[in-house]
């Protein structure tokens, strides 16, 4: 089967994009790892394991389309046929989620549709739930609004704290990004309307 060739936008520390080098899935070649930031430290994990990298700063863009506009011309010699955000901490204008229709798909620290956006756990613990999560979904023009993969449950217990609600949803994500993604890459799954089924 032929692999399909990904970018990894991650602005930060990348541990998901360690978990989906780590899962060493069989359909999909990690062609490049793209950041916003040029500290951020997925870059280095990316260099240990020889993928190429490529850094953009957003600063000194006029607008967000300009700006990804930028990152389409850069990524074009990539051949992408899947673009996998793994905290990639901008909001993606049109100019590029049209540019990749229906091959973008994110992590996102919470059962969405609740609590979208930034600081998810936060969220979650001033809203007073028991129970939130992480879910896998395909990227539209919204802020986390897409189609929705994969779920997975966190228990919120007394004892927790931001930090500790954190490390439990990192723990989660990092077992469902891979199973996701291997489930979007050999072609298991289809979309229809908002909802991601299983083919028969
Ligand atoms: C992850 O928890 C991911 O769900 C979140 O950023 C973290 C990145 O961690 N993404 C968002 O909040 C997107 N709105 P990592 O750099 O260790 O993979």
């Amino acid at each position: 089967m032929n692999k399909m060739r990904v970018a990894v936008f991650a602005s930060g520390s990348g541990t998901n994009l360690q978990a989906i080098i780590d899962a060493q899935i069989q359909t999909i070649e990690i062609a490049v790892v793209f950041s916003n930031k040029s500290d951020a430290y997925a870059l280095e994990r990316a260099k240990t394991h020889n993928i190429p990298v490529e850094v953009i700063d957003h600063k000194g863009y006029e607008s967000r389309e300009d700006y990804d506009s930028e990152v389409i011309k850069v990524l074009e010699p990539y051949k992408l046929d899947l673009i996998i955000l793994a905290g990639y901490m901008r909001i993606l204008s049109p100019v590029f989620v049209r540019a990749y229709k229906g091959k973008i798909v994110n992590i996102h620290p919470a059962l969405l549709p609740c609590f979208p956006g930034i600081n998810s756990a936060r969220q979650a613990l001033e809203y007073g739930v028991k129970y939130t999560g992480v879910t896998v979904h395909f990227v539209d023009e919204g802020v986390d609004t897409g189609p929705i993969i994969l779920q997975s449950v966190v228990e919120i217990e007394d004892s927790d704290t931001e930090e500790t609600l954190l490390q439990k949803i990192h723990k989660v994500e990092h077992q469902i990004y891979p199973k996701a993604l291997e489930l979007v890459s050999s072609g298991q799954i289809e979309v229809k309307g908002r909802r991601v089924l299983k083919k028969s």
